[in-house]
């Protein structure tokens, strides 16, 4: 017989205990805990199931997976090379960060191709989404449209046409009739993504699921939903700049070290091919503190500007902020450069910035953190066409970092002279690029070059 039962969930992590709690055991978070009711069924009768039978791996018939392509080149990047069909993915963000934007313009391109798909927004009216379509220019009859939040509603819907990609905007206004908790509750979420995967597999369609994210910037709701989903994918970006990086960080059907780089602009999101000229873009030349490092992001290099500003202090402790690179870090090479290198800059207060909004946490931005806060201290400009790339360690030694050739080569195609590298990375082939190529092991020796 069917029972009611209260339960607690967490909803920032989703983990279900049967009494209520102050802080969430499974993430630590204070007063997340909401009471659900659930339904649980009773014994079910087991004899007259239809069994599945195990099979041989070798008398299953794979077909090769069938990708559609979304024609926005950094998005079919990120899924790893275009849609796959009958596959579930979860695209998270913060709010107004442009998801149902990007979404939209996704299927746009669709259904100029032919392909049919299906917008269900439950958080917009389709008057709203008619606003945002028209910034983005038109579209063609293959697209339809679905303001609704019912499951039910939306499942009908869909056996009823031949939809080849769904979109779902967002998992959090979806409700399924069975489950009597609102919208938005670890259940429902739980629910309603087991009922879209049962539709993916099923019908063999795509379907794409919006996720809003929790303070710590996780996708809300129950940890079990990004195990349920073939890929998650993140969206962000700095709310003041432009710049918006789309991150993969599952993917059953491609790797998850790519990332897709666009630019927020009034037409909706514009891709952007050359990311290291949108951030190098209006550096000052000549100028002390200022330098060039390159970083990776996924399996693209990316070259910076990194910016440290050094002055005298006027207090007994000097300050140390660090905007875009790791401030612990920042600490530990200005504790390397007084121990190592002998420049005392206990009296000095130091700021460390990325320009253009980047965070990064790329050990090979240590040498450039160095030159950035040299070249400040001293106050002596360094060579505008120089690139630094190199982690430092404790002991002053320069240690090899990742792909040094692609980001040699990188720099070689964005017009740098100069690249000052760990020895130990260097590689013949970089004398054939036409960029001149310094190892350094230590660091006295990488100083001699400013
Ligand atoms: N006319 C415009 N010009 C430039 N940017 C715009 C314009 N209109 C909207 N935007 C940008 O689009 C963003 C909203 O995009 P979108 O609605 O796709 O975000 P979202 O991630 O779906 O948000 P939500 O979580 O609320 O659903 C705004 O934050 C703004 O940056
Ligand atoms: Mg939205």
């Amino acid at each position: 017989m069917a029972k009611d039962k209260i339960v607690y969930f967490c909803k920032e992590c989703g983990f279900e205990s049967s009494k209520w709690m102050g802080q969430c055991p499974g993430c630590h978070a204070w007063n997340t805990f909401s009471e659900e009711k659930v339904t649980t069924s009773g014994k079910k009768n087991v004899t007259n199931r239809n069994i599945p039978k195990p099979t041989s791996l070798e008398n299953v018939s794979a077909t090769d997976e069938v990708r559609i392509k979304t024609d926005i080149k950094e998005l079919d990047r990120v899924l790893g090379g275009g849609i796959v069909k009958g596959s579930l993915v979860l695209i998270g963000g913060d709010p107004g960060i442009g998801k149902s934007t990007l979404l939209l313009q996704m299927c746009k391109n669709l259904s100029e191709k032919g392909t049919k798909v299906l917008y269900i927004s439950g958080e917009e009216s389709p008057a709203q989404i008619k606003l945002r379509a028209e910034r983005l220019a038109a579209f063609g009859n293959n697209m339809m449209l679905l303001c609704d939040g019912s499951m039910e509603n939306i499942e009908s819907n869909i056996s009823k046409g031949h939809y080849e990609v769904i979109i779902i905007d967002s998992i959090q206004t979806m409700t399924v009739e069975d489950v009597s908790s609102s919208a938005g509750t670890v259940t429902q979420v739980r629910e309603v993504t087991s009922r879209l995967m049962q539709l993916a597999k099923g019908l063999d369609i795509a379907v794409f699921i919006v996720g809003h994210v929790t303070k710590e910037g996780t996708v809300a709701g129950p940890r079990t939903l990004e195990h349920m989903v073939d890929s998650v994918i993140y969206f962000e970006g700095d709310a003041n700049s432009g710049v918006r990086l789309l991150r993969g960080v599952k993917n059953r059907f491609g790797s998850t070290n790519e990332v897709g780089v666009f630019m927020m602009t009034g037409r909706g999101l514009e891709e952007v091919d050359n990311p290291s000229q949108l951030m190098l873009n209006g550096r000052p030349e000549g100028v002390s503190g200022s330098v060039v490092i390159s970083t990776l992001e996924g399996t693209r290099p990316i070259l910076l500007e990194l910016q440290a500003l050094v002055c005298e202090t006027n207090f007994n402790m000097p300050r140390r902020t660090a905007v875009g690179v790791d401030y612990n870090r920042v600490n530990m090479l200005m504790a390397v450069l007084e121990k190592r290198a002998g420049i005392n800059l206990a009296g000095f207060d130091a700021y460390v910035n990325i320009a253009g909004g980047m965070r990064i946490n790329d050990p090979a931005a240590d040498l450039g953190i160095i030159f950035a806060i040299v070249s400040g201290f001293r106050n002596r400009p360094i060579d505008d066409r120089t690139v630094i790339i190199g982690e430092v360690g404790l002991s002053g030694e320069i240690r090899g970092v990742t792909n040094v050739l692609q980001r040699v080569k990188e720099a070689a195609k964005m017009g740098f002279s100069t690249c000052i590298i760990p020895k130990s990375n260097y590689d013949k082939e970089m004398e054939n690029l036409n960029i001149n190529v310094i190892g350094v092991s230590m660091l006295s020796e990488a100083l001699s070059h400013i």
